[in-house]
């Protein structure tokens, strides 16, 4: 099946059920805190939002983090954070797996909850703590984030013995308290560009959707877009004649994965490119481009 621009489209066979407890303990935590800082791959700041985060959390402040900054297109990732701040979002970007941009974080955590803390200040309220949790979609880092924010001094505040594990609450130091259980935002599947963005960075298991294609999408884009990377990570040529097939072919060959009778080894070159983009391996790029000004996220 193909879209108007000639691509294949990639279909998510999977109802997430399992995501309706964790909307619901979601739900639950979020009327605890001050403060939430929306965890988005900065990759895929689109497809790995959720519009129904804003709606449930009203009018508590927000934080919008793009992570996996390290292998995401820098030009991209500048572009998205001037446009999420014109739209009077507090923005910025972090790489969790190495800490950076994580202090200023902390920083802007502060300088969110400053007003609810502020308010308890006029009722007499001195020493009251300001209250964070973490969400995003799965597998976009917030459990690295958790420990990132962490470090060494992980501290419980309230762990009764004999009472049942309700919210758990970590110091952070700086009067600022994190639950230490992130909320899980169910991923959008409401059209297939979302499903190929959420599949081919992990967000979603491989075992729901059409490797083949999805991968067929993701040379495509590629090529249009990051052709140099692409040729020096896999040390090929691309001429205008070139179609996904040739390249994956070319992919293939220039491993040389031939199977029996000379033929290229597709399946073997679908794991890997799928693999390297993955892991960042193939080089950083960002799949959704930021609109220029205007439009809605
Ligand atoms: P989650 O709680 O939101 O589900 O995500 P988690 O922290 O478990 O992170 C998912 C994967 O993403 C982990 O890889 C983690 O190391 C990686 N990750 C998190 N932040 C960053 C980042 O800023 N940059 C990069 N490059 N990677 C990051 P993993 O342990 O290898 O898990 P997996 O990939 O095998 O699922």
């Amino acid at each position: 099946m193909e879209n108007t621009f000639g691509e294949k489209k990639l279909h998510i066979q999977w109802f997430p059920g399992h995501m309706t407890k964790a909307r619901r303990m979601m739900e639950a935590n979020l009327k605890l805190v001050d403060v939430v800082v929306e965890l988005l791959d900065a990759r895929i700041p689109r497809s790995s939002a959720n519009p129904m985060l804003q709606q449930l959390i009203g009018s508590k402040q927000k934080i919008v983090v793009l992570n996996k900054t390290d292998m995401a297109d820098p030009d991209q990732t500048r572009a998205w954070l001037t446009w999420l701040k014109k739209k009077n979002f507090t923005a910025l970007e972090v790489d969790c797996q190495k800490g950076r941009g994580v202090k200023a974080l902390v920083t802007a955590i502060q300088k969110a909850g400053e007003p609810t803390l502020e308010k308890w200040r006029k009722k007499g309220v001195r020493n009251r703590s300001i209250r964070v949790m973490i969400v995003g979609i799965p597998n976009v880092g917030k459990s690295t984030l958790i420990n990132r924010l962490l470090g060494r001094n992980k501290t419980v505040t309230q762990n009764k013995p004999g009472v049942t594990r309700g919210p758990q609450w970590v110091i952070l130091g700086k009067g600022l308290e994190l639950l230490d259980t992130p909320g899980v935002l169910w991923p959008k599947f409401d059209n297939p560009e979302t499903g190929f963005c959420l599949a081919v960075t992990g967000a979603i298991r491989e075992e729901v959707f059409d490797q083949e294609i999805a991968v067929h999408i993701l040379v495509q884009r590629l090529m249009k877009r990051y052709p140099q990377e692409l040729c020096a990570n896999y040390k090929i040529e691309l001429t205008t004649e070139d179609t996904v097939e040739t390249v994956e072919k070319k992919i293939a060959l220039s491993r040389g994965w031939l199977q029996a009778g000379g033929v290229a080894d597709k399946n073997k070159t679908i794991q890997m490119v799928l693999r390297d983009f993955k892991s960042g391996k193939l080089g950083a790029f960002t799949l959704e481009t930021a609109p220029k000004t205007g439009g809605e996220q």
